[in-house]
């Protein structure tokens, strides 16, 4: 995109939109629950968002958010993060933002020190991260080419992936 773009950690003023923003994305997404918003919220109430970025204009203004939360693994070490939600508006989806946030996050995340990440969904968005499925890497019986993982370093990680209890306690 040819635009000036930001991308930095949320602070306190950016809830409001991030809301509004995550709605609107998943408006018309046909696989959504429509809970993500209220999961990103659960997760900062309980204190489990681990990385919450923001894509800001030249005005300051929200064009995008990505959400990691830290995730167990069956047959993993700790340090292992779960990408999402994200989301773009609509109006500015397909000009890099989504992508600009997926990189960014993933090259925050490693220098945390995280040992990797693992997403669900589409493998023709995530493939282009390095993220790919493994059969032996599952999550609740969704088909394995949808569970996705990206190690930042060579390590095993298959077995059942958990994710904070903010993704089951939206009402
Ligand atoms: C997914 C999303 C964050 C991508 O953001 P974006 O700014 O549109 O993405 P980019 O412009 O960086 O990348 C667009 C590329 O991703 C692909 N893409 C975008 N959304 C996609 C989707 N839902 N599934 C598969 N591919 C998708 C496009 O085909 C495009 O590919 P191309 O570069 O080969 O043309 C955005 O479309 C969105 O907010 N969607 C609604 C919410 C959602 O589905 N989030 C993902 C699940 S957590």
């Amino acid at each position: 995109m040819d635009r000036p773009l930001r991308i930095r950690p949320e602070t306190h003023a950016d809830v409001e939109v991030i809301r509004v923003l995550i709605e609107k994305a998943f408006h018309d997404v046909s696989h959504s629950d429509h809970k993500e918003a209220e999961i990103v919220d659960e997760l900062r109430r309980t204190g489990a968002l681990g990385l919450s970025l923001v894509a800001i204009d030249a005005d300051g203004g929200i064009m995008g958010h990505i959400a990691f939360s830290a995730v167990s693994i069956e047959d993993a070490e700790s340090g292992w993060y779960g990408l999402g939600p994200v989301a773009v508006w609509p109006e500015l989806q397909r000009q890099g933002l989504g992508t600009a946030l997926v990189n960014e996050g993933l090259r925050r995340l490693e220098g945390q020190g995280a040992k990797g990440c693992v997403v669900l969904g589409d493998p023709a968005f995530y493939s282009r991260f390095g993220f790919a499925s493994d059969p032996a890497l599952t999550y609740r019986g969704l088909p394995t080419r949808y569970v996705q993982k990206l190690a930042f370093q060579p390590q095993e990680a298959t077995g059942e992936i958990s994710y904070h209890a903010a993704f089951d306690a939206a009402a």
